[in-house]
Order: structure tokens, then C-alpha cells, then sequence
């Protein structure tokens, strides 16, 4: 679904260059949780960034559905990320004036997805990460691993094959992390999303099914 083809970045400031990603190849398949491993520094954010066409390699290319995405002009990317990816981040960046249901239609209308009706739509994405229950609730009234689960239901938005998600379960507890990850777990093979997990947490490991580990921006498995 996503490949990375030799992928390199290179951050630059000044004369000093750092290659926070060096000479990458890793794929995501339908239905597969891989999970990306690996100290902080060590280019995880920096690769998961480039599969998810929101940073531009300096070497190689990336391929998504089987077109190079790298080879395309900026301008296409935006299309390309609505369409094929659904973003979550540690920090679970809810509108905290808008409730769990507002949330996901917010994020609706802003993809222009489906236009008709968004709060059903909305109830229906909250259906899927298990959180009807909380739709009309304030994200400061929600735990931890609800507002992720809010995320969750905003990157499910316009049904893109692919999720992202960056060290989701960075600032929940225990068991609200293992919920998160079992979740993450049931979009792969309940809805053959391709996901993929960047996270130091080793619970993750019993989520994924296959794990990779990020050395100096550098891959071994
Ligand atoms: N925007 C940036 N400008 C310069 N250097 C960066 C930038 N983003 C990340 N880096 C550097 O690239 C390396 C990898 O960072 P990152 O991908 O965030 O690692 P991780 O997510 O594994 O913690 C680090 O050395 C970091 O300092
Ligand atoms: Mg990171």
C-alpha cells in the first residue's frame, strides 16, 4: 500500500547536516500492524512523516498505491493525504471547545468528504472506535485514551486505507494504551486498514504483526 524506497532525509541548517533517515526501504501492507521501534533522535517521525507525504525525501522515493508520490508536485500531496491517509499524534490535538462528536464533524467538513450528514456520519466514525457513548462529551471530560480514540475516529474520516499514528500511546496509561493498541490492532484486520505504529512502548510489540527498529536513521528488523 505505502513503500519506501531507499528513503533518505537530510535536515540542513547552516553547514551543519544531520541524516535523520538514511537509505530506508520499508513497506505497509492491507491488514498489517507494523510497528516502527527505536530510541528518540532516531528517525521515526522523520520516516512515518515521508510514508504519509507530509515531509519530502532527499533520497529515494515513496510509493503509495503503486504510484511514486516523490516524483509529484507539492501542490498534489494534499489530494494524495486526504485520500489515502488518516494521521493520529501523541498529542491528541482535539478542539477542546467542540464535543467528541463536533470533533469528528469538523474534521468532515474540512475534508469535504461525503457532504450530507455529518453528524451521523460523525456518530458512525465514533460507532467504529467504540466511543458513541461519549459524543456529546468535552474532551476535558474525556480520559485519556478516549480523547485518543476521538483521534482515532477524526483519522478514520473519508475511510483512507492507511493510518499513521506516532507514538499514540505516549501520554496515556496502561490500560488505556492497550485499548488504544488494541483498537489500532482491530482497524487492521476488522477493516484491512494498513497501519503503522511508531512507539518505544514494548507492550506494542504484542499488537503488531511485524516489528522494525530504527538505529541512527538506519533499519534493522
Ligand atoms: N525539522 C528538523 N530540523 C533539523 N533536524 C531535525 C528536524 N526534525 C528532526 N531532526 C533531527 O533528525 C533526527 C531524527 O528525528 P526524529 O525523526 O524526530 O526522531 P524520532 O521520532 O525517532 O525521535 C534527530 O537527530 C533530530 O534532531
Ligand atoms: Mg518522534
Amino acid at each position: 500500500m505505502v513503500e519506501a524506497k531507499n528513503v533518505s532525509r537530510e535536515y540542513r541548517e547552516g553547514s551543519i547536516s544531520v541524516l535523520a533517515v538514511d537509505s530506508v526501504c520499508l513497506s505497509m501492507k492491507k491488514g498489517e500492524v507494523l510497528l516502527i521501534m527505536g530510541p528518540s533522535g532516531s528517525g521515526k517521525t522523520t520516516l512515518i512523516s515521508m510514508m504519509g507525504c507530509i515531509l519530502h525525501p532527499t533520497g529515494g522515493e515513496v510509493v503509495v498505491d503503486g504510484r511514486s508520490v516523490t516524483a509529484l508536485h507539492e501542490d498534489a500531496l494534499p489530494d494524495i493525504r486526504k485520500r489515502y491517509f488518516g494521521f493520529v499524534f501523541q498529542s491528541f490535538n482535539l478542539f477542546p471547545s467542540l464535543t467528541a462528536a463536533e470533533n469528528v464533524e469538523a474534521i468532515l467538513r474540512f475534508k469535504g468528504w461525503n457532504k450530507g450528514d455529518f453528524s451521523m456520519q460523525a456518530r458512525h466514525l465514533l460507532e467504529k472506535v467504540r466511543l458513541e457513548h461519549r459524543k456529546d462529551f468535552y474532551p476535558r471530560d474525556l480520559s485519556g485514551g478516549e480523547k485518543q480514540k476521538v483521534a482515532f475516529a477524526r483519522a478514520l474520516a473519508g475511510d483512507p486505507p492507511v493510518i499513521l499514528a506516532d507514538e499514540p500511546t505516549a501520554n496515556l496509561d496502561s490500560k488505556n494504551a492497550t485499548e488504544v493498541l488494541s483498537l489500532l490492532k482491530g482497524l487492521a484486520e476488522g477493516f484491512g486498514k494498513a497501519v503503522a505504529i511508531v512507539s518505544h512502548d514494548p507492550k506494542a510489540e504484542a499488537f503488531a504483526h511485524r516489528v522494525v527498529f530504527m538505529e541512527d536513521g538506519r533499519l534493522s528488523v
